[in-house]
């Protein structure tokens, strides 16, 4: 509206225009519109198209290559060039399926070992059985084979009893019961257990140990460890058994060393499953040994040391 100085209408100003202008400028609104629909019609389309590309097309990769999996013929792995989650998820598949073949294979290799184990004594048994039944074996003899059918069936006693202890210890069925103990008291009671057999073979047992250590551990499974580390050490050594035990700020150390014939060229072997060196024993103990360790979260090795055979527990005080 036309003001004056002191802000007063003084007039009215009219415009004019043409109505066909005025469609003009609605129609080209309207075409803009519809063109911005179309464009991101097709823009939502060729997303998607390329969308279904990137992701179904690994996920169908990676869903036949699961397919194709066998236990018997492993496949070649699966290699995606995409480095996001269907890559990982593919990846974590390979892990997994390595794992269960590795498991597979101990699983095959511990059988075989069992029955091979299991087969000798039997083997042995039947022949001294069947000999005294066929009259071939005769007079003395007789009393001289059911000796070794005695004491084969022990052994065979023994290896069921040691396996079936392992297995269980291995699975969740065997519970661990920790207790907060003195743990060079057990460590005394298990040498406390082997004196006689030390003092029949001539053997010294010499203790060095930090007067009291507690730590939280299974007290029966402990000694048990203990007792086939020394029981080993009272088999090889020549003379002398020495125990050391001490602790530090967060573990308590174990060694065991004997003055024997040690442990060959690769003593990590000695905890494998039925590893015997001489073949007097069936290899289990160690194997027993180690898992129960483990179970306390800590770690044993087993090293030369002077010639003579040195197994080393190391313990954390306190754990979960
Ligand atoms: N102190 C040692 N000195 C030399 N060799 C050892 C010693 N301790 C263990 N070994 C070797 O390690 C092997 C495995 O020991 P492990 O205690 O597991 O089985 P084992 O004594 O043969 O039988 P068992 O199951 O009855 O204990 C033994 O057969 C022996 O050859
Ligand atoms: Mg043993």
């Amino acid at each position: 509206m036309p003001i004056n100085a002191s802000r007063e209408q003084i007039g009215r100003l009219v415009l004019f225009t043409k109505v066909e202008s005025l469609e003009d400028f609605n129609r080209i609104i309207e075409q803009a519109q519809a063109l911005s629909l179309f464009v991101s019609a097709a823009v939502a389309v060729l997303l998607a198209v390329w969308m279904q590309r990137g992701i179904t097309g690994p996920i169908r990769l990676l869903a036949d290559h699961m397919k194709g999996f066998s236990m018997r013929k492993p496949n070649p792995p699966l290699k995606l060039k995409s480095k996001d989650e269907i890559n990982e998820l593919a990846q974590t598949f390979e892990e997994l399926t390595d794992q269960l073949r590795k498991n597979d294979f101990d699983q095959k290799e511990f059988l075989q070992n069992a029955s091979h184990e299991l087969k000798t004594p039997l083997m042995a048994i039947q022949g001294n059985a069947e000999g005294i039944l066929d009259e071939v074996i005769v007079g003395n003899e007789v009393e001289h084979s059911l000796q070794v059918i005695v004491n084969e069936t022990q052994r065979l006693k023994k290896i069921v009893q040691d396996l079936s202890y392992l297995t269980r210890l291995e699975t969740v069925e065997e519970s661990f019961t920790y207790e907060f103990v003195h743990i060079n008291r057990i460590l005394q009671e298990a040498m406390t257990a082997i004196k006689p057999l030390a003092y029949q073979n001539q053997l010294t047992l010499e203790y060095d140990g930090d007067s009291e250590i507690q730590a939280r551990v299974d007290v029966d499974k402990m000694k048990q460890a203990f007792l086939n580390i020394l029981g080993n050490a009272l088999r090889f050594a020549s003379s002398l058994i020495e125990i050391r035990m001490w602790k530090d700020e967060s573990q308590v150390t174990v060694e065991i060393q004997d003055d024997g014939t040690g442990f060959g060229e690769n003593p990590g072997r000695v905890f494998d499953r039925f590893y015997t060196g001489d073949q007097s024993g069936s290899g289990i103990g160690l194997a027993i040994t180690k898992t129960i360790v483990e179970k306390h979260h800590g770690e044993i090795y087993a090293e030369i040391h002077k010639k003579g055979g040195r197994v080393v527990i190391t313990l954390p005080l306190l754990h979960g």
